[in-house]
Formats: structure tokens, sequence, C-alpha cells
């Protein structure tokens, strides 16, 4: 299937008549700081928040049309598959919230099949999520539907009149496979603190184990688009923290960790590398690895037990017919 990108609607360096650090801020100082520091670890990592800027997040759009990459598919058919079942489990109004919203599509079929009162999208870009709201509540006239802008793995503030009592909290994607083990389960507590409550409850993605070509051809597929979101990210952090990466003399690697059972993408450098930033700088030697992301394949059983040291209770999973990615749904 060839795979189409639009350019980046920004340009890619500013004209001579610009100021340079006009035109491309900076982040934060201790943004900043903390990215230095991954970088500067023995091995270098950068977190996989960063995947996502303007072109990143055109890149894992695309990443989900690929043939190979069978989790988004996948988790709508699981949705259609047992629409009735789960509009059942949750129960039919209520509050939906949604952790990460982006886009809100998937927010758009869940509030339609519940008929949700309220919908509350969170994501850290809340520019371009005010413009997803506006256009669900557009597509969903009856839904109270708001943005609020923050991150996820921090408390969230709701605002004060979204009813307390029957909130679920919605988090799709399998996105909870980019935390380790503790780091989820801190996330879930965060999710069931949200969800608490009368009828509270959280609707959850997961991609499962599976075969090891099916896991592997999902993060290193034919089309190289894998590849260019992987080394996007070197473009990313160059705007953030003004370091000199040259995206092109990094390798995408992506492999299944069997006995973390985890998908690892690295970056490897093509040859010896010196990177600068402003106030310092690291040198890679030639295959040296970058740390990018990992992507947890959860057995069920485990991730129910993680579900249920969260504090949540009386499980429900859905399936697709091959048994790779989960839907489901607990309560507070
Ligand atoms: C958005 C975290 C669910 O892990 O499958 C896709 C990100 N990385 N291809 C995933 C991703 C490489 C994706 N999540």
């Amino acid at each position: 299937m060839p795979v189409t990108l639009a350019a980046p609607a920004v340009a890619a360096s500013p004209p001579p008549w610009s100021t340079s650090a006009a035109a491309q801020p900076l982040a934060p100082a201790d943004e900043r700081a903390q990215i230095i520091a991954g970088l500067l670890d023995e091995p270098a990592r950068i977190s996989p928040k960063y995947f996502y800027d303007e072109r990143g997040s055109q890149l894992f759009e695309a990443i989900t049309r690929l043939p190979e990459y069978y989790p988004t598919r996948t988790e709508q058919a699981v949705l259609r598959r047992h629409a009735r079942a789960i509009a059942q489990a949750v129960g039919r109004g209520g509050v939906v919230i949604e952790p990460g919203a982006g886009s809100c599509d998937k927010a758009r079929v869940l509030c339609r099949l519940l008929g949700a009162t309220h919908f509350v999208g969170v994501d850290i870009s809340a520019d371009y999520l005010g413009g997803a709201v506006a256009r669900l509540r557009a597509a969903l006239p009856g839904l109270d539907a708001r943005a609020v802008g923050g991150d996820i793995t921090a408390a969230i503030e709701l605002p004060g009149d979204v009813p307390q009592d029957r909130r679920l909290v919605f988090y799709p994607g399998s996105s909870i496979g980019n935390f380790d083990p503790p780091a989820a389960l801190a996330l879930l507590r965060q999710m069931h603190a949200l969800a608490q409550g009368e009828g509270g409850g959280l609707l959850i993605g997961i991609d499962l184990p599976k075969d090891l070509a099916v896991l592997q051809a999902a993060y290193d597929d034919a089309a190289g688009v894998t590849a260019q979101f992987n080394r996007n990210i070197l473009a990313h952090v160059n705007r953030l923290i003004g370091s000199d990466f040259e995206p092109g003399q990094w390798r995408h690697e992506a492999f299944f960790n069997t006995a973390a059972s985890r998908i690892e993408m690295h970056l490897a450098a093509c040859g010896p590398q010196q990177v600068r930033w402003p106030g310092g700088g690291r040198s890679f030697a030639a295959h040296e690895r970058i740390h990018t992301e990992n992507s947890y394949k959860y057995p069920l059983p485990a991730f129910l037990d993680l579900l249920t040291r969260a504090g949540f209770r009386q499980p429900q999973a859905w399936t697709d017919e091959r048994g790779w990615y989960a839907l489901v749904h607990v309560r507070t």
C-alpha cells in the first residue's frame, strides 16, 4: 500500500531575515534539562511522548493505516463486534473522560454508542484538542463536550460542573503499553481516582502477546513509515533543545524483548556522531543506540491483575476472533 504524507505545514528552516530564536523557541528550561539528562544516560533515551509533534502525529496516522499495523483496526473490530455487550456493561448515558483524546474520533463512536451526556477530552496539546471537541459537539449536538489541557501522568483537575457520578475513563489505543508495569499501575490508580463515584469505571484497550513475526512487522513495516516516525523524534528534539542531530544518520531498530514482553524501538548511529546543544553535547560510537519506545504486550491475566492492584473490580474483557487485542471494562 503506497503511503503518501503531506509535507509538514511548518517551513524546515526559517527565512534569513528572521531570528531563528524567535521562529523556534526552545522548550522551558526544566523540560530541556530532562531531555538532556536522557540523552546523557547510558544507554541514551528519549521519551516516546516526543514522537508527537505535527509531523510525528501525521506519521502516526499513516502508521494506523498500514497493512502491518493491526492494533487500530483490530480495536475498531472489537468495539463493533461487542458493541451491545460493552454498552450493557458500561450502562447508557453518563460521562466519558478520555485522557490523550487527540482527534476524538474514537470518542465520537463511543459517546454515540453509550448515549453519553458529557464528554471531557484531556490532552497536552490543548489547541488541537479544542478543535476536535468542537467537531465532536457538532456531530453529537446533545453532548456536553469540553476540552481540558493537561498531562495525564499528573493529577488532572476537571471543571467543577462535570457530574461526579457515572464517570467512565476511556483509554483506547493500547497506549498504556508505553509505560512499564510500575508506571502503568500508577497511571491506572490516577484513572481510578478520576472515575471515583457512583457507577464509575474504566474502558481500556490492550494489545496482547502474539506471533513474533506479526509483532515485528507491525513495528518495522515494509514501507518504512515507522522508521520515519522513529527518526522524526530527533528533528523534534532538535527544536526543543537546539541540538544538531542528523536524523538521516540514524537507523530504525524494532524488536520484541521476550523476557520483558515488550516491543522496543531504538535509533542506532550509522557511524560515529558528535551531537551538540547549547551548553553541552555528546558523542555516539557507530551502532550506539538511543532507546525511544517500549510497547508492552500484556497477557490478559497479567493486565487484569494490574487493574485489581489499582483498585478496580469486576473485569469484563472482549477480544477479536484471533485474540490479538482486548477491550477491558472494570468498575471503581
Ligand atoms: C500509540 C503507543 C499505542 O505502541 O503501538 C506505533 C505507538 N510506535 N508504532 C504503539 C507506536 C510505533 C503505539 N501507541
